[in-house]
């Protein structure tokens, strides 16, 4: 069965699917709901949702989250906040596709670099940002539980 991938910006009805998500995706570091709603009323942020439907439905209903990215930009410098695709739509290029989404954002607000960090022991995340230019500058040790965080950034 064919389906298709469309990136749209999130809203907040979409806030609720996607906390669930992060609990089952993220455990102990993820983000609340209330969390990601004091987010998106942040200036300076945007937050993008991909989506798969499956061939010969026409209807919007059938539209399946299948990940999001959050990003905050402020002075020239960019944060990627969080991405994650649902463990059913991993490996099809949609995480690739919402970096790609996330990153034209911070060029069009101006960024000239871009700053994230990733739990050392997460070879997938790493292998996308590294694949996008992005390169470890430092580490804070200990900050996921029993885990560095490396720090990786990447000129835009
Ligand atoms: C990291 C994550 C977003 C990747 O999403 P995805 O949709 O599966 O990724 P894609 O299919 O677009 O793959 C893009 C690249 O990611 C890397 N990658 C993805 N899955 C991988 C795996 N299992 N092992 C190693 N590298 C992997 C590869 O570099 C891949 O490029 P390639 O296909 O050319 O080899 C996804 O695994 C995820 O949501 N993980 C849980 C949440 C998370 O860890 N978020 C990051 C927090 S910092």
């Amino acid at each position: 069965m064919n389906t298709t991938m469309t990136i749209d910006e999130l809203h907040w009805w979409d806030l609720t699917e996607i906390a669930e998500h992060d609990a089952r995706i993220f455990g102990p570091t993820a983000w609340t709901l209330g969390y990601y709603w004091a987010v998106m009323a942040q200036n300076g942020t945007a937050m993008f949702k991909a989506g798969t439907t499956s061939a010969g439905s026409g209807s919007t209903a059938d539209v399946a989250l299948a990940g999001w990215v959050v990003m905050s930009c402020a002075g020239g410098e960019a944060d990627l906040m969080t991405i994650a695709t649902t463990e059913a739509a991993r490996g099809q290029g949609i995480g690739r596709a919402l970096l790609d989404t996330g990153l034209d954002w911070a060029r069009i607000q101006g960024a000239e670099v871009v700053h994230l960090e990733v739990d050392e022991r997460n070879a997938s995340a790493r292998a996308l940002y590294t694949s996008h230019g992005f390169e470890e500058w430092g580490r804070r040790p200990d900050y996921y539980p029993g885990a560095d965080a490396v720090l990786m950034r990447a000129r835009l």
